[in-house]
């Protein structure tokens, strides 16, 4: 259901990971709670993950954004952002006071969409990765709900 939206949408612009394998699994099944969709007509166009960070008492008014990707065909319509519209709507549902995630520096649109959806930088890794031989920063950004974060 997910994987060929996963497939079909990873390149290096947008996951450090390697190039995945056809047999691997996207999501483990206890983490497939995580995960949101946005459905057309029976078909699945989209998901986002929102992960708890880890187990510390201490971080869970935080949630981390672990994943988000439109199926090509329907990118430009708006998916990506009810996506996280609905995302940001979860967490707090879920009483969280923050909401982060990480983004690679060149993936210019969806660096567009967070911004948009009142995500701020908070900083930048320098040279994270490397990637078809080039050093890419890793950009880490945050909304904070009680500060109005919305789509
Ligand atoms: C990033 C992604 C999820 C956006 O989803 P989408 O459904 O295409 O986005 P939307 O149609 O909701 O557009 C939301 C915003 O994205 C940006 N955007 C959309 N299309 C764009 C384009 N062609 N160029 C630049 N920015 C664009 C705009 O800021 C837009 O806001 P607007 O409505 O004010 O114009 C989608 O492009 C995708 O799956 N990309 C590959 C996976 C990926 O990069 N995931 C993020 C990993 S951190």
């Amino acid at each position: 259901m997910l994987l060929p939206i996963h497939f079909a949408t990873w390149t290096a612009d947008v996951s450090p990971g390697p190039t995945p394998a056809p047999s691997e699994a996207l999501l483990d099944v206890e983490s497939i709670a995580d995960v949101l969709v946005a459905e057309e007509e029976g078909v699945v166009s989209g998901y986002v993950r929102l992960n708890q960070p880890g187990p510390l008492p201490s971080h869970a008014h935080v949630l981390v954004i672990n994943g988000l990707a439109v199926a090509p065909a329907r990118q430009g319509s708006g998916i990506g952002r009810r996506l996280m519209a609905s995302a940001l709507e979860e967490a707090r549902s879920r009483g969280a006071r923050k909401v982060s995630l990480r983004v690679l520096a060149p993936n210019a649109r969806a660096r567009r969409l967070y911004e948009a959806c009142g995500f701020s930088i908070e900083g930048v890794l320098r040279g994270e990765f490397l990637l078809n031989g080039e050093y890419v920063d890793d950009v880490v950004m945050a909304a904070y709900l009680d500060a109005g974060a919305t789509v």
